[in-house]
């Protein structure tokens, strides 16, 4: 993953404060299905670890700030989230590592697909091997 995909909700801003307002299909790359957000994480607390073989998201840090490792199965880039107007963009088949939430950090997630746990890869041997699957072989 050489370059990291963002997307930008720009402010609806006035003199009373800011707003921003997140449209399906138009601001986000997908359909969105679910929505969903991380809050009150410990310190020194790790989440994710894990891939999914058909789920798009889109992560906002809309409080705080928190930073999250993509590995492509071939490079991995850490993000830094720390503004409410900036979307990292996770796309199928990418692990995910989320370390060093600030106290305050609440991770707004907006998902292409329902819950499935059958989705997920928790293991990195098997992410590896799912990543070699879909690359047409030379
Ligand atoms: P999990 O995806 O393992 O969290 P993370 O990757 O951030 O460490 O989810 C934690 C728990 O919440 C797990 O029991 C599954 C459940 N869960 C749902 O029921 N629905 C959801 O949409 C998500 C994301 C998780």
């Amino acid at each position: 993953m050489n370059s990291l995909e963002w997307v930008s909700f720009p402010p609806l801003g006035d003199d009373r404060g800011s707003l921003v307002a997140i449209e399906a299909g138009k601001t986000v790359p997908f359909e969105i299905k679910r929505v969903y957000y991380i809050f009150g994480t410990q310190e020194g607390v790790a989440r994710g670890f894990h891939a999914h073989r058909n789920l798009k998201q889109v992560a906002v840090c809309v409080i705080g700030h928190c930073e999250m490792t993509l590995d492509n199965g071939s490079v991995r880039s850490m993000a830094r989230l720390d503004s409410p107007t900036k979307g990292l963009v996770i796309g199928d088949l990418v692990w995910r590592e989320m370390h060093n939430f600030s106290e305050d950090c609440v991770l707004l997630v907006l998902a292409s697909e329902h819950y499935d746990e059958g989705d997920y890869i928790r293991d990195y041997a098997e992410f590896l091997a799912a990543v070699a699957d879909s690359q047409p072989s030379v």
